[in-house]
């Protein structure tokens, strides 16, 4: 029987407890703790937060929690109107954004985990560089072959800016990405539906002029065809937005050129 050590730091330790607030309507928040500068293990530490006392949603009681509990929890936050893409994390085993998730969705505790499979840099922060790199790899601005008329702005119909309408709105929280199965196995090679979809996003500008270029780069058996429409990612982006369908777009942009 085959037989699996898990590393030594893969193991949760059961943490601390902080009951520092009273109230009628106290809810527990179970928080993923690890810092990998030193030598512990990750932990889930608990804390007990007054409803009445704070904003309605995670967010709001993570900044509670830090500012009035536990200075020493880390997570990324900015906007706190589901703009920036930076407080995306797991909650109750479904990645969202914190500040856009309403505390009241969890009938029971909270758990928070950074978003899954990803190396942590602390508590709830994920190493997100290998991800920017993969969007810088797609060249994500306006490419153009041919000259702008002088001081004039490049045009494009109504039409053809609505075809940008369900792409644009992306804010790479990388929710899609971190909750795609295959993106989990793949992610050295695949480029992940929160990529893609930006991908799709200049192959769908009128305006862009390197289509071909851009195809040739995507056709490639791990880069795009890793994704196997499992959907994951449409059912977890907080914007609704549907990368498996930018992905499948660009799969059919490919197939027609060979045609
Ligand atoms: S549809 Fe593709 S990209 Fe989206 S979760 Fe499934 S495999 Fe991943
Ligand atoms: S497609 Fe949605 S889930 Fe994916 S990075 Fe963009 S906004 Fe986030
Ligand atoms: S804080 Fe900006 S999206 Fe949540």
């Amino acid at each position: 029987m085959a037989e699996f050590t898990l590393p030594r730091n893969s193991k949760i330790n059961k943490g601390r407890r902080y009951e520092a607030q009273v109230g009628k309507r106290l809810k527990t928040f179970k928080i993923y703790r690890y810092d990998p500068e030193t030598s512990a293990n990750p932990r889930f530490d608990t804390y007990t937060v007054d409803l009445d006392k704070t904003g309605p949603m995670v967010l709001d009681a993570l900044i509670k929690i830090k500012n009035e509990v536990d200075p020493t929890l880390t997570f990324r936050r900015s906007c706190r109107e589901g703009i920036c893409g930076s407080c995306s994390m797991n909650m109750n085993g479904r990645n969202g954004l914190a500040c856009t998730t309403p505390i009241a969705e969890a009938k029971g505790d909270v758990q928070i985990t950074p978003l899954p499979h990803m190396e942590v840099v602390k508590d709830l922060v994920p190493d997100l560089t290998h991800m920017y790199a993969q969007y810088a790899s797609i060249q994500p601005w306006l490419k153009s072959a041919t000259t702008a008329p002088s001081g004039k702005e490049r045009l494009q119909s109504p039409e053809d800016r609505a075809k940008l309408d369900g792409l644009y709105e992306c804010i790479l929280c990388f929710c899609c990405s971190t909750g795609c199965p295959s993106y989990w196995w793949n992610s050295d090679k695949f480029l992940g539906p929160a990529v893609l979809l930006q991908a799709y996003r200049w192959l769908a500008d009128s305006r862009d002029e390197a289509t071909g270029e851009r195809l040739d780069e995507l056709e490639d058996p791990f880069r795009l065809y890793r994704c196997h429409t499992i959907m994951n990612c449409a059912n977890v982006c907080p914007k609704g937005l549907n990368p498996a369908k930018a992905i499948a777009e660009t799969k059919k942009l490919i197939a027609e050129r060979a045609a």
